[in-house]
């Protein structure tokens, strides 16, 4: 039988996936487990999250799948991230799909003539080709191609490839610094549920129910085709976001027009845009080019994200709700992945560390973090983002842990990915309380990240 090492084509570098050489068997298959999903889920140009739910490129899945596929082939990954930026906008702003023409329409939903980016984009500065969507999603990009560089520096310099992403990604975060920053104190706005990536959120019931949803009739899910009714977004949540979506569209994408009757700040996708900033300064000074301002971007978004987002009684990073003006008195995975900052206040570390292995996220042996508070009144161990565990988060939130030098719990968190990623069938999402696989299966950023951190086993790439 082929491994699937032997499916690479001959352009791609030698795969680094035996390097450091695997240390028991079983992480061998796994490893060879996740080169397949990954192997398996390439266009030729991208990686599609799932053959099935998701048959497009996303924006921060390809991010995350470049962390992991610069393991199996460096030149993949380069081009992973090439592809989805080639598609961004002229305004700068990265979408977060980017449609394969060759993909039926049918087969996702909202596709290209829902979003009608080439003609409904042109002003905002959307390409003429691909289709895109018109929203975003969080901003991983500019600390994947600092991982995939460092993967193989010599091979990155060879291609020129930071000297190739750097302006994009920077153009990418001075759009979300701009014109995404509704709240005019420094952080970066989404508009809406899709943008901050964790869809159904109980974070987002508050500002959501401003919103009419679009009548049922008037558009076909075709999610559920593929996913369970029970692990997916209700047909009301799909209502309203089919609705931002067309007043956003409807306003050209502008979004000093749009009425963005959605719009909040949210800890995941502002602590990503600093680690992002952070990335940038080291791809300048791989580049030998003075560093125009990141680090101080930086610690001035650092600044921001404690004084408008930290909760010290509750332990944990909130939503902001823009309309309100006020807090969102939800506890949600996203309000702890600031972890991975590196420069935050001491005392926000410690209650950080102490809410995450408390009872509302118990993430204290080898179970993933839940998505939403175990104790939320809205916890739904199943359902989309009310509550079961990712593998995204909790990489992010493992690399977070290392960070502040909390290793033996960087290493529990490291073992649990592994362990359920494997068992799950590279899962989407499990149940947080039973381990037991949901939504898709073979899903690219559950391998990827499983990948990553089989071959960088401390998970934290400097
Ligand atoms: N995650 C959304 C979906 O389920 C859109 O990005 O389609």
């Amino acid at each position: 039988m082929k491994s699937p090492l032997d499916l690479l084509d001959s352009a791609d570098t030698p795969a680094l996936l035996d390097r450091p050489a695997p240390t028991a068997p079983a992480d061998l298959t796994l490893r060879r487990g996740a080169a397949r999903v990954l192997i398996g889920n390439w266009t030729g140009t991208s990686t599609v999250p799932s053959r099935t739910l998701y048959p497009h490129q996303w924006s921060w899945d390809s991010a995350f799948v470049a962390i992991g596929l610069r393991h199996l082939s460096v030149r993949r990954a380069q081009r992973e991230l090439e592809s989805l930026l080639s598609a961004q906008w002229a305004d700068g702003r990265v979408p977060h799909i980017v449609f394969n023409p060759a993909v039926p329409h049918d087969a996702y939903f909202p596709s290209p003539d829902f979003w009608r980016s080439s003609s409904a984009g042109r002003v905002a500065g959307a390409p003429r080709v691909p289709e895109t969507s018109g929203i975003v999603q969080p901003p991983v990009h500019a600390l994947a191609a600092w991982l995939v560089h460092r993967a193989d520096p010599a091979e990155s310099r060879r291609r020129g490839f930071l000297a190739r992403v750097r302006p994009r990604l920077a153009a990418w975060h001075d759009y979300l610094l701009t014109r995404r920053d509704l709240g005019g104190k420094g952080l970066a706005a989404v508009v809406h549920p899709w943008e901050p990536g964790m869809d159904n959120s109980p974070c987002w019931d508050e500002a959501l129910r401003r919103v009419d949803p679009a009548p049922a009739g008037a558009f076909r899910r075709a999610d559920l085709d593929h996913g369970h009714p029970a692990d997916r977004p209700t047909d009301l949540d799909y209502g309203r976001y089919v609705r931002l979506a067309a007043d956003y569209r409807d306003a050209g994408y502008d979004d000093a027009a749009a009425p963005h009757r959605f719009a909040v700040e949210d800890p995941c996708f502002n602590a990503l845009l600093i680690v992002g900033e952070l990335a940038l300064a080291d791809i300048c000074r791989e580049l030998g080019v003075p560093d125009p301002g990141h680090t101080a971007r930086a610690a001035r978004l650092t600044e921001a994200l404690v004084d408008r987002l930290w909760d010290a009684e509750a332990g944990l990073f909130r939503v902001r709700d823009l309309h309100t003006g006020a807090p969102v008195d939800e506890k949600g995975v996203s309000g702890l992945v600031p972890l991975l900052v590196p420069h935050l206040p001491a005392d926000v570390v410690r209650r950080l560390h102490a809410t995450l292995t408390g009872p509302d996220f118990r993430a204290t042996g080898t179970d993933l973090v839940p998505s939403y508070a175990l104790t939320g009144h809205a916890f739904d161990p199943t359902r989309y983002w009310r509550g079961p565990a990712w593998f995204n988060t909790a990489w992010l939130i493992q690399r977070g842990l290392t960070t502040h030098g909390h290793h033996e719990d960087a290493a529990r968190l490291r073992a649990g990915l592994l362990d359920q990623a494997g068992g799950s069938g590279f899962a989407e999402y499990v149940d947080p309380l039973t381990g037991e696989a949901r939504g898709a299966r073979d899903f690219s950023w559950t391998a990827a990240l499983a990948l990553d951190l089989l071959c960088d086993p401390k998970g934290a790439t400097p």
